[in-house]
């Protein structure tokens, strides 16, 4: 099969990877891709929101499937596009991407089919959004509609900066168009997890789970970024809870939306809280997370290409194999440029990867890399690197990750020290609730 991979990212060189691995693939392509993925795929020039040009080289290189890795594409509608050119997609349609493209819609089809999330109310008005806040009070969450590169969500301590932020998003200046609705929704607490299963339309196959290191700084102190960190499977989800999840969530909204004539196809990452040993269901994504694929490829056991193409051809009830998992824990380290989330410089060189990337159980995954005129490697972006390593328990995964980080030589780049620590904080009831996001 010959496969075109939409995207750039470090997520992107972990599927490129896999896919690569597989028996069936016999020409690998990737949209723009980067500097590492040169390893296993053939690179083409064109962006990833260049819809006609993406269709063109599809029909002109016979490509038998095309797996889409970010969450823009999809929701601009490359997945229709293609369809009605006859091509085989992994990645859901616009109208199933707006579990994640719209968040008014996700809730309100959540309410509908009695999916537990936090309680909200939606506005594109200001006066509403205003009695809303003032009936509710803070702690409260005020949401942009739209996509907005992981920026729109505001945790408002006081209504006062609830009512900011709403005003700030419906008036168009936060996020254009991606703010002229907002979800105000309750504050909840609790340990996070990312789970991920596939979905053809109908028939629903769990993944597994992982959990993200949000914040930029080690202790969770500092910004929010796309994640410095993630450790798979995710600590705080036992098997008791990750069956809630597959039942009380993941059933009932494949369920829904094939009722509503969207039947979603491709992966779904649900970002969920344990609120009182409940999960509750706090954002979709209709993609792989990233650093969390990296941590889910170092794991699985069959071939993703099979899995895939049976997937997007409605298949998965008939999948010959079920999915399995190594029975270890897949640790991956972000390394940054110095500044990220904030301004950093581009352009820094990056030592050799090699002794890194040849220790037993380590594979470094590229982002923002590419090749300078003399052949070195250099960062062209904020999070550059995904150093990932698998071990039999969380610590050795840990220690391993970092010792590939010491033969790393990039003086422009840092990374968080204690991605894999589980942090203990107490919930508003003095609950003790672990928690590492
Ligand atoms: P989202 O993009 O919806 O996942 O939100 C980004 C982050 O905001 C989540 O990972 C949570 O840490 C936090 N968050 C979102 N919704 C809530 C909520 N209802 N209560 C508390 N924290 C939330
Ligand atoms: N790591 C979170 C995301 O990919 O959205």
């Amino acid at each position: 099969m010959k496969i075109l991979l939409i995207g750039s990212g470090a997520r992107e060189h972990a599927l490129a990877w896999r896919l690569a691995q597989s028996e069936r693939c016999t020409a690998l392509y990737c949209a723009p891709g980067n500097a590492g993925m040169e390893e296993c795929a053939e690179r083409v020039p064109i962006a990833t929101e260049d819809i006609p040009a993406l269709v063109n080289f599809t029909k002109e290189k016979a490509i038998d499937l095309v797996v889409i890795g970010p969450e823009g594409p999809l929701v601009a509608g490359l997945t229709d596009r293609l369809q009605q050119a006859g091509i085989k997609v992994f990645g859901p349609t616009a109208a199933a991407a707006r579990l994640e493209g719209s968040k008014a819609f996700m809730k309100d089809l959540c309410r509908r089919y009695k999916v537990p999330t936090a309680a909200y109310g939606c506005f594109s008005d200001i006066g509403a959004a205003r009695t809303f806040i003032a009936q509710h009070g803070a702690p409260l969450v005020v949401k942009a509609d739209g996509l907005a590169a992981g920026k729109g969500v505001v945790i408002a301590g006081t209504t006062q900066e609830a009512e900011e932020a709403a005003s700030e998003m419906l008036s168009g200046r936060a996020f254009g168009a991606a703010g002229r609705t907002v979800v105000i929704e309750e504050f909840l607490e609790g340990p996070e997890v990312s789970y991920f299963a596939l979905a053809d339309g109908r028939t629903v196959l769990p993944l597994a789970s992982a959990q993200d290191y949000k914040r930029a700084g080690d202790g969770n102190a500092g910004p929010n970024t796309g994640g410095m960190g993630a450790i798979s499977p995710a600590p705080a989800l036992s098997p008791e809870l990750a069956r809630m999840v597959d039942e009380e969530i993941l059933k009932p909204v494949i369920a829904g939306m094939a009722k509503e004539g969207c039947p979603f196809t491709g992966v779904l990452f649900a970002g969920l809280m344990i609120v009182k040993g409940r999960p509750v269901l706090l954002e979709f994504n209709v993609r792989f997370g990233d650093p969390e694929c990296q941590t889910l490829m170092m794991r699985l056991e069959n071939d993703l290409l099979e899995v895939l193409v049976a997937c997007a051809e409605g298949r998965l009830g008939d999948l010959k194999e079920d999915i399995h998992w190594k029975q270890e824990t897949a640790l991956c380290v972000v390394m940054a440029a110095r500044g990220y989330p904030g301004p950093h410089a581009r352009g820094s060189v990056i030592g050799d990867l090699a002794a890194a990337d040849s220790l037993p159980g380590v594979k470094v995954f590229h982002a923002g890399t590419e090749r300078d005129e003399q052949g070195r490697l250099t960062a062209t972006g904020g999070r550059t690197l995904g150093v990932t390593a698998r071990g039999t328990s969380a610590e050795e995964a840990r220690k391993t990750a970092y010792e590939a980080i010491e033969h790393i030589s990039w003086p422009g780049g840092f990374c968080r020290g204690d991605i894999g620590h589980i942090f203990e904080i107490y919930g508003k009831n003095e609950d003790k609730i672990s928690i590492s996001f």
